[in-house]
């Protein structure tokens, strides 16, 4: 757990004037707390329903919830259509950003267009609903696009962020059993052109390790950097020969409120990531009323720009499904903030008058490591909100986000939520509360969290427990693909008497009743805003011939919040070649898994400190990491196996 204790007693009241005009005001708290249900099913009213609901929540199939029993709906329809036939079918939907300099404006009306074309496509493909498409795209519209095809549809998608290795994407595919992958013939990343269609090559060829047929029948590739791709006929198609020249007339059916609209993979304590199953009605109906009121959006008014990629849960919840709900007019960039230069994120808030910012507390840091000069040769006036998420925000950071980002009197959301919850669930809301840099403030209006120790009492102000959601809640998981004990196992068997969700992070009430996520008290690290198991990255360490056993933590970084640290045991007679092995480990772990799970620092040691159970004692050797004294060694073995981890 790191702690970021609420040191500074400041708070941050909204101005008076962002409070006058403000999305949420207090009757919110006050009708969900008359009745949670009753204020769900108005909530899901923002959506268009083509058959309503006859019971808000049915959980007595606990814990598989399901909410808006009975209703129908499109969540494209949701999306794009309802906005085009309600007159503003010309609205700027997408203001795109091309790395290396090209941008291109999507209004609704194209949006449909190029939707129903994808969707036809598909549909001529053979996919029915209830069919798994994998999606491994940079962010580039048709991105966004086929996620869009494949809700309309009935198709469920699988993103797999474009930074996974060919081997991560072969496993994601066949868990999923996906049929078709959209991708790309490369993506544009630091000013090159890096390919990215031959990984889906590797992956299918099976060269990766499952030597068995895959799932898939159809890939279809966008032409974005030009590249060339070898072809496999029959199975290869280009979007430009397909999708671009479809109808782009689509009636979109309706589905189940439960049908489920999308898998996204994400790391557990065990090697095996997660395939966390979301569905249509409550998926919708929490990512459009937490898009609307905890980012105060107002639809053609606002200039929108959610920095993540739509290969984790945030592209999903905040740039797809809960903005493009709310008719947003949004900022799609495809790079890097420092493409050409590190000016990049500031020239294009000033360029399209971006109002409100959501970013992730890793990026203000490295911001911040820039100077401030850098935003400051730029009129970022335009801003009136701020958003943080993925890990909690220094207080240091959250001060410097405000006064330079956004002029000193913006408010600034710490969004807490996860993969599996889908949407937001404790955050200030910026027309009312009284922001403490570092603290996420408050479950919000409809949800219900409680910090617990390990015997389920509730702790009071100071204690510091696990953070637990003792209410279901409609954007809820429904499940783990394919494993639905590890679902009940996850996260229901902790205090399974109780019937609470178990987060995975611990948390503590502050002595005004303030909110503060101290992070994950799992086998679970926080790099950059992105969770990697301390497992995953081991058992990519020993897939080396040279390495008998691995053991990784997450250190404390400067920038990334935590950064990989791994220690290895060489195989009896291996011989340590030093940098060399170091840099074969890390391209093992970035071919395995992702460049984003390269450890930082990788230490060959001749032991690694067990218990008597035969347990790795991460915790002390986060200490040594960490440059620390080491608390109680008494439980190891044998505790003078730190002298020798010391001494290399
Ligand atoms: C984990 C979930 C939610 C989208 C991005 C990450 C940490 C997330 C915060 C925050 C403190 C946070 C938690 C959580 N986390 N937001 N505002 N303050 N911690 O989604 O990959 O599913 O990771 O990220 O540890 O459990 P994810």
């Amino acid at each position: 757990m790191t702690s970021s204790a609420p040191d500074a007693p400041e708070v941050y009241p909204p101005s008076a004037e962002f409070a006058a005009t403000a999305n949420a005001g207090p009757e919110l708290q006050a009708e969900a707390d008359r009745d949670r249900l009753a204020f769900w099913d108005a909530q899901a009213r923002r959506l268009d329903w083509a058959t309503p609901w006859t019971e808000v929540l049915d959980w007595s199939d606990a814990p598989v919830a399901k909410w808006f029993v009975g209703g129908r709906l499109n969540v494209a329809f949701n999306c794009i259509d309802r906005h085009v036939l309600a007159g503003n079918g010309d609205r700027v939907a997408i203001h795109f950003e091309g790395e290396p300099g090209d941008s291109r404006d999507i209004t609704y009306s194209e949006l449909l267009a190029e939707v129903s074309r994808a969707a036809n496509t598909f549909t001529d493909l053979g996919l029915v609903a209830g069919d798994r498409v994998a999606i491994y795209m940079p962010m580039i519209p048709e991105a966004i696009v086929t996620m869009l095809a494949c809700a309309r549809l009935g198709l469920t998608h699988s993103v797999v962020f474009a930074g996974f290795s060919a081997t991560a994407l072969r496993q994601r595919i066949d868990d999923a059993q996906a049929k078709l992958v959209v991708t790309v013939d490369g993506q544009w990343r630091r000013g090159q052109a890096a390919p990215l269609k031959p990984a889906v090559d590797e992956a299918l060829a099976g060269e990766t390790g499952d030597p068995g047929a895959s799932s898939v029948q159809n890939v279809m590739i966008v032409k974005r950097t030009g590249a060339d791709v070898d072809i496999t006929d029959g199975r290869d198609l280009w979007w430009h020969d397909t999708v671009a020249k479809a109808s782009a007339e689509h009636q979109a059916q309706p589905f189940d409120a439960e049908h489920p609209l999308f898998i996204l993979y994400t790391s557990g304590t065990t090697g095996k990531p997660k395939g966390i199953i979301h569905t249509s009605g409550g998926y919708l109906t929490q990512a459009s009323y937490t898009h609307h009121n905890v980012f105060d959006h107002k639809p053609g008014r606002d200039v929108y720009w959610c920095t993540a990629d739509i290969g984790w849960v945030t592209g999903h919840s905040y740039i797809v499904y809960g903005p493009l709900s709310n008719g947003v007019t949004q900022v799609v960039y495809e790079g890097t903030p420092n493409s050409p230069d590190e000016h990049r994120h500031f020239q294009i808030i000033e360029k399209y008058g971006v109002t409100i910012y959501y970013t992730a507390p890793t990026l203000v840091r490295t911001f911040m490591k820039w100077g401030r000069g850098i935003p400051d040769a730029h009129d970022l006036s335009s801003i009136r909100l701020l958003g943080s998420v993925g890990e909690p925000i220094n207080p240091e950071a959250w001060r410097w986000f405000r006064d330079v980002i956004g002029g000193g009197g913006v408010p600034i959301v710490d969004t807490w939520w996860q993969t599996e919850t889908g949407a937001i669930m404790i955050s200030p809301l910026p027309g009312i509360t009284a922001a403490k840099p570092g603290s996420a403030m408050a479950p919000l209006p409809g949800i219900s969290a409680k910090i617990v120790d390990d015997d389920a009492h509730e702790l009071g102000a100071g204690g510091s427990g696990y953070l637990v959601l003792d209410q279901p809640w409609p954007s809820m998981l429904r499940g783990i693909w394919g494993d639905m004990d590890r679902y009940r196992d996850t996260y229901w068997s902790r205090y399974a008497e109780e019937g609470w969700y178990f987060a995975g992070d611990g948390a503590k009430y502050d002595e005004d009743g303030a909110l503060w996520v101290l992070g994950r008290v799992d086998d679970v690290m926080n790099v950059s805003g992105h969770r990697i198991s301390t497992s995953e990255v081991e058992s990519a360490l020993v897939g080396h011939p040279a390495i008998a056993e691995a053991a990784v933590v997450g250190a404390a970084d400067e920038t990334t919040g935590q950064g990989i640290v791994a220690f290895v045991i060489l195989c009896e007679g291996m011989e340590n070649t030093g940098e060399l092995l170091v840099s074969e480990l890390r391209t093992q772990v970035s071919t395995e898994i992702s460049p984003i799970a390269k450890p930082r620092q990788i230490t060959v040691v001749p032991e690694l400190p067990k218990t008597r159970s035969g347990k790795i004692m991460r915790r002390l050797l986060r200490d040594v990491a960490e440059g620390r004294d080491l608390g109680d060694t008494s439980t190891l073995v044998d505790p003078k196996v730190f002298d020798a981890i010391r001494g290399h």
